[in-house]
């Protein structure tokens, strides 16, 4: 078990924490394998609900990937690692629970993208974001150029990706980067107020409402549907939306169990 990751569970909600904060969470190897593991086992758990990423201090959510280990790296050794930084966003986008990136400073190359890589994002007052690899002579490795667009629309993601500017918090919010900007020290709490909402709620169908999401957002419409209509009856077989309606009917609160 290495320490470049903390993992704690509060309830039905895990928090990681990238945990570099000397090199301002700086994603090297060790940390992106760490995240890898970390997501492969929280989506073996059928009790979590959702999960959060966040930076330790209060500069950094992550710089970037680690610069300084990829000064020497090969086109294969940079091959491999950015196929690793695509591995766990993938893992992101296929965990059966929501993923929510609490912003808390810079995210900057990887680090923007490994935000983009979550459901959604909200950014503390202090956070700066963008794809800066062009300053280097590089790209974004780990999905900047493809979930950027996605998130922004594909005039705004040319421009940050061509330019390398950053941008701050403020801005990230009104381009729908971020969903909304929070005071530094109400990032965290606030987050977990969003996400313990979440688990609050039927588990199998905030699982369905995200892969039915996922799978619809690049597919056509009427596929989508399909994926919409398939998930939809899927759920009239769980006790959870027998709870739920059952629980309206009978004016309380419903107590769902995640079956
Ligand atoms: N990779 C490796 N190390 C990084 C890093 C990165 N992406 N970002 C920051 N660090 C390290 C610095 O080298 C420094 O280490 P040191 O104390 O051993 O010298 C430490 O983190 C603190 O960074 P520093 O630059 O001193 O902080 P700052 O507040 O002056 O500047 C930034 C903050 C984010 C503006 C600056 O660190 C930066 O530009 N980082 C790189 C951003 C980037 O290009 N990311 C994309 C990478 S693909």
């Amino acid at each position: 078990m290495g320490t470049t990751l903390l993992t704690e569970r509060d309830g039905a909600v895990a928090v990681l924490t990238l945990n570099r904060p000397d090199k301002l969470n700086a994603l090297n190897a060790e940390l992106v394998g760490e995240l890898d593991a970390a997501f492969a086992e929280l989506s073996r758990d059928t009790s979590l609900a959702c999960a959060i990423v966040t930076g330790a201090g209060d500069k950094a959510f992550a710089a970037g990937a680690d610069i300084a280990a990829m000064l020497d790296m090969t086109t294969e050794q940079a091959r491999a690692f950015s196929e690793a930084g695509h591995r766990i966003g993938w893992r992101i986008e296929h965990a059966p629970f929501p993923v929510i990136a609490a912003v808390n400073g810079f995210a900057f190359g990887g680090g923007c993208e490994l935000a983009l890589a979550c459901d959604f994002i909200y950014v503390s007052e202090k956070a700066k974001l963008g794809q800066p690899e062009v300053n280097l002579g590089i790209i974004p490795g780990f999905g900047g150029t493809q979930r950027l667009a996605r998130r922004v629309g594909i005039g705004r993601a040319r421009e940050l990706c061509y330019t390398g500017d950053t941008i701050d918090a403020t801005e990230a919010v009104r381009i729908g980067l971020a969903n909304a900007v929070v005071p530094h020290a109400d990032l965290l709490p606030k987050v977990k107020e969003v996400a313990g909402k979440i688990a609050s709620k039927g588990r199998i169908a905030v699982a369905q409402c995200k892969r039915v999401m996922y799978a619809g957002a690049d597919t056509t419409l009427d596929i989508a549907n399909a994926h919409e209509i398939q998930a939809f009856a899927m759920l009239f077989g769980t006790a959870d939306r027998r709870e739920g309606m059952k629980a309206f009917v009978e004016k309380r609160k419903p107590a769902f169990t995640g079956q």
